[in-house]
């Protein structure tokens, strides 16, 4: 165990094509977003002290013996000493993060990586990806219920991957062929995975064609993004990032907000858009070919939160 205070971050996501598709066993495409993190400090307590978890943002703090099973951090933690066959140590771990709850940047997963990450390194062990990610998976399925298991993925690996199914032995990292631009567009509306999630599944109940045929186009605008991603051909991904947002928007998942966004960063020079993860509000992702600052301000103009560029490469 360490004497002195170990800390470790993870980075936000944003899925780029494929959400909710993703869930049924279509491919997406996910991108990490190195400009925001979650991070987790951990520091040695007194002998006796027990664990404690304190998220500034949240202005939380609780002890882990106190914590109820499902509480997320506390099962983050709980889930990580069992992995690493150690005994709950004496120590805090201070959490904070720069991305947005709730707004799809897969804040709950980062925030997880980043502790179980911090926990490992105080304890003096050190943690593959794959560890990470199927750790971090589990802790997923609290905040998510049927996580496809995207999010915890790219944040553990920390590159852009292409996704298929939970069940996937290896995420398959993906090349780029040449760099390219997004703005990140939070719409300053949470809306919770979970219930997204859940309404996408009672509609695929009452209609498992109608919603398998969705899926199934938006599985094929994922694979011809992929295509341009590799060969370098960003020019091309603008159109399939439209066509994608039309099919979430036909999944019921969009929002006039969310819309409205999208249609202000194509006005202002976006040669596409679309939202990004759940739906319902969070948001939306533009590609951005020339320089974003137009874009960047028309965009917080008509009410954005926040805007991040990235560049994926
Ligand atoms: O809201 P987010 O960013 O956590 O994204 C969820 C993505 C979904 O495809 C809707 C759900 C999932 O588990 O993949």
């Amino acid at each position: 165990m360490s004497d002195r205070p170990i800390q470790s971050s993870a980075p936000g996501k944003a899925i780029l094509f494929g959400e909710h598709a993703v869930v049924y066993g279509q491919p997406a495409i996910a991108v990490p977003v190195l400009e925001v993190a979650a991070r987790a400090v951990i520091v040695p307590a007194p002998t006796g002290a027990g664990l404690s978890l304190v998220a500034t943002d949240l202005e939380e703090r609780l002890r882990l013996k106190d914590a109820p099973p499902w509480e997320p951090l506390a099962f983050a933690v709980r889930h990580a000493l069992r992995h690493l066959g150690e005994p709950e140590p004496d120590a805090t771990i201070v959490i904070r993060s720069s991305i947005p709850i709730a707004g799809g940047l897969g804040s709950g997963a980062a925030v997880s990586a980043a502790i179980v990450r911090a926990l490992a390194s105080f304890l003096g062990h050190s943690l593959s990806r794959e560890e990470v990610s199927r750790l971090v998976f589990e802790v997923e399925k609290i905040h998510h219920g049927t996580p496809s298991g995207i999010d915890n993925t790219v944040i553990a690996f920390e590159q852009p991957v292409y996704f298929v199914g939970r069940e996937s032995a290896r995420p398959e990292l993906l090349s780029v062929g040449a760099p390219f631009t997004l703005l990140i567009v939070d719409s300053g509306r949470p809306s919770p995975t979970k219930r997204l999630v859940s309404r996408v599944r009672g509609d695929w109940h009452r209609d498992p064609d109608g919603l398998g045929a969705l899926f199934r186009q938006i599985g094929a605008v994922v694979r011809e993004a992929r295509g341009h991603i590799e060969s370098g051909d960003a020019g091309a991904l603008g159109l399939l990032m439209d066509e994608n947002h039309r099919l979430l928007i036909e999944l019921g998942v969009s929002s006039p907000t969310l819309d409205r966004l999208v249609q202000v960063a194509k006005a202002a020079g976006a040669s596409g858009a679309k939202l990004s993860g759940a739906g319902g509000g969070g948001c939306i992702v533009a590609l951005i070919e020339t320089d974003g600052s137009d874009a960047i301000k028309a965009l917080r103009k008509a009410g954005a939160a926040r805007v991040i560029q990235t560049t994926v490469e």
